[in-house]
């Protein structure tokens, strides 16, 4: 059945949130208050009316999706018991930190209201409307993180949202702001951290941005994403956020120890367990962060050389999950990394490479 749906928030998540429902005919209704994105989005169809006044809308709404600052969600969810509804509201949100958008949620006393949090886990260090786009979620992990557990209208809210092809996968709020802060807030931190330290080193070593190449700039790459939508993430989870600092500060006091007391072993002992740690990982098994295949295949920086690989892979009918080039500088080798979504896949890539003398690194 065609639902009314008020998308809050017209903006990268928003916007190709709004794409997805719009393919499966509901009638949107969104509301931004930048008005060039909201008069972009419903000039180009994605959405079919422009709701200036938020709570107005929600008296003709099915479903609110709240695709707004982290903070302002927390403000607009508090705002909902003073709304008058005639019919029932599932409301969903997309923040990527949970615990204070749940908490506000549970002191929901509007009966007619269903609050289900959201999290899709895909994103782009480009915001706004203009850089949203329909097949953002393909593939990627959905997080749902319902209040009370009213699965007819988790049901409702995945069919809905069928048309983004994401995998969804139920947390408790706490398990998704320890698990986003581990594998992904806190590596933020670090590699914003790590560009400061290169801007300084900057002055004295004016060379030091064409050295930066390959690895500084695979590692410090989610430090071009959006700064505001990072400071509210960073402190909005900040009681994760602030204990691992600690740890990674008295991490570095040992590293610092073992480099100035020449503890030789105890290094290399300190880096082999990381790299069998990060050698194990992603896990490959079904869970929350399922993992994907990797093989790593040597090219060339010459014109068509990704089109000449991808093309071996084409024309065998095998499917790929990712593509990334790593490492590439003028006339110097460089590393295309395909991943795959099963082992099968991956070693026929390995395979099918080979036998055109590519040199292929399979990632076990
Ligand atoms: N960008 C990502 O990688 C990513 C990934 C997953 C989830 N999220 C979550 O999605 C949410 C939005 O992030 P985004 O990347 O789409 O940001 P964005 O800046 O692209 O979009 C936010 C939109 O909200 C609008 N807005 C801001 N305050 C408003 C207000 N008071 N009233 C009405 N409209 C308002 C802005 O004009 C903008 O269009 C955040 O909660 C973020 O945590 C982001």
């Amino acid at each position: 059945m065609n639902k009314t749906v008020v998308v809050a928030g017209l903006g990268l998540i928003g916007g190709s949130l709004a794409m997805n429902i719009k393919k499966e005919g509901h009638f949107i209704l969104g509301h931004d208050e930048d008005v060039q994105s909201l008069e972009l989005a419903y000039r180009q169809g994605v959405i079919d009316e422009k709701a200036e006044d938020l709570y107005e809308a929600l008296s003709r709404a099915d479903v609110l999706f709240l695709a707004l600052p982290i903070t302002t969600t927390v403000q607009v969810i508090r705002k909902l018991n003073n709304v008058t509804l005639t019919k029932d509201l599932l409301v969903t949100d997309v923040s990527s930190v949970k615990n204070e958008v749940m908490k506000e949620a549970s002191l929901l006393t509007n009966d007619r209201i269903t609050f289900i949090g959201g999290h899709p886990m895909s994103g782009s260090h480009k915001n706004g409307f203009t850089a949203a786009k329909p097949h953002l979620f393909e593939n990627a992990i959905y997080v749902l993180s319902p209040v009370n557990d009213r699965d007819e209208k988790t049901k409702e809210l995945r069919e809905l949202l069928e048309a983004t092809k994401a995998r969804f996968v139920t947390l408790s709020p706490q398990e998704h702001d320890e698990m986003t802060a581990v594998i992904s807030h806190f590596p933020h931190l670090i590699a914003s951290s790590l560009v400061q330290q290169a801007k300084k080193w900057q002055h004295t070593h004016p060379e030091l941005k064409n050295l930066a190449a390959g690895g500084f700039r695979d590692i410090t790459r989610i430090a071009s994403s959006n700064p505001p939508l990072w400071q509210d993430i960073f402190f909005q989870n900040k009681q994760q956020l602030v204990p691992m600092l600690e740890d990674w500060i008295q991490e570095m006091t040992r590293l610092k120890e073992y480099l100035q007391n020449d503890s030789q072993e105890e290094t290399l002992r300190y880096l082999t367990e990381a790299k069998t740690f990060r050698d194990g990982l992603p896990v490959k098994e079904k869970g929350a962060i399922p993992g994907f295949y990797d093989i790593f295949v040597d090219i060339y920086d010459q014109p068509g050389t990704i089109h000449k690989v991808i093309e071996v892979l084409a024309e065998a009918g095998i499917s790929i999950k990712n593509i990334e080039i790593l490492e590439i500088r003028e006339g110097i080798t460089g590393v295309l990394r395909i991943s795959f979504p099963t082992g099968k896949e991956q070693e026929e890539s390995a395979l099918l490479l080979r036998r055109k003398n590519y040199e292929v690194v399979i990632e076990q």
